[in-house]
């Protein structure tokens, strides 16, 4: 594997993209490819298996295109898939999973919120972090309807709005002191939450570890890009460009591609 292969993302969509924008800032000498399956999104209501299936088969794109790595760039996926990829496929993979050890730990009140997809929630994976914290009491959230939101570029929509308040205002109620985002989608989200709920709670994701931890596992694979050469920043999607140029605040050239 020559170290000047691209990294591959996924995500069920354009969410995912939250992550690649960490991956790129810690690691801009490396060429990436993001793969957004919008068409099938959300994956949160999917079952283990469909989401299994949806799973090998971005993985398989990337693979055809040379990718060294490969970030799940979706909790959902990783919660519900990644023990299988891992079994399945000879390449490393990055895995993103909400970050209940953080708030946990950090939490004054003992209290802390969590919102995420049906699919994250339900995972076995999810279940196992819970139990790790018997002291701390967990307030569970499906995010019912924003995956689509996003998808659809209506982040500001007055029903996003009323579905973030919905949500939130009864984790406040409960004197909340962190909120876990534990979507990839939710954090084009943070300043639209920050104006439903006190200052005081502290909102996390998990995008910043898991660039860090793709470093890590470059390095140790010793496959990290150290050449001199302008990276290249590919992006695919299977439902309408314009929505993932938009995210990407037209910085970036889009593909459409039916996969
Ligand atoms: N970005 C995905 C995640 O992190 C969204 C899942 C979905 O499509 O429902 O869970």
């Amino acid at each position: 594997m020559k170290n000047t292969n691209p990294i591959g993302l996924f995500d069920s969509g354009i969410g995912g993209t939250s992550i690649w924008k960490e991956v790129h800032a810690l690691l801009p000498n490396e060429n990436t490819i993001y793969l957004a399956d919008s068409k099938n999104a959300p994956y949160g209501l999917k079952s283990k298996e469909e989401i299994i299936s949806l799973s090998c088969k971005n993985t398989e794109f990337l693979l055809n295109k040379n990718c060294k790595i490969i970030v799940v760039a979706c909790n959902t996926a990783t919660t519900n898939a990644i023990k299988e990829l891992r079994a399945k496929y000879d390449v490393p993979f990055i895995g993103i999973e909400p970050a209940i050890k953080p708030a946990a730990i950090q939490s004054k009140t003992n209290c802390i919120g969590i919102l995420a997809t049906k699919g994250t929630l339900n995972s076995e994976l999810f279940h196992k972090s819970v139990t790790n914290h018997p002291d701390v009491k967990i307030i569970e959230q499906i995010g019912h309807g924003l995956v689509q939101l996003i998808e659809n570029g209506d982040i500001n929509s007055p029903e996003m709005i009323e579905l973030l308040e919905s949500y939130l205002l009864p984790m406040v109620e409960k004197n909340i002191d962190y909120l876990v985002l534990g979507c990839s989608h939710y954090p084009y989200l943070i300043p639209q939450i920050k104006k439903i709920i006190p200052s005081n709670i502290k909102i996390i994701d998990s995008g910043e570890a898991v660039a860090k931890q793709t470093k890590r596992i470059l390095e140790e694979n010793n496959i990290l890009n150290n050449s001199i050469e302008i990276a290249t920043q590919t992006f695919y999607t299977n439902s309408d460009p314009t929505v993932l140029e938009n995210i990407l605040e037209n910085k970036e050239k889009v593909f459409y591609k039916n996969f």
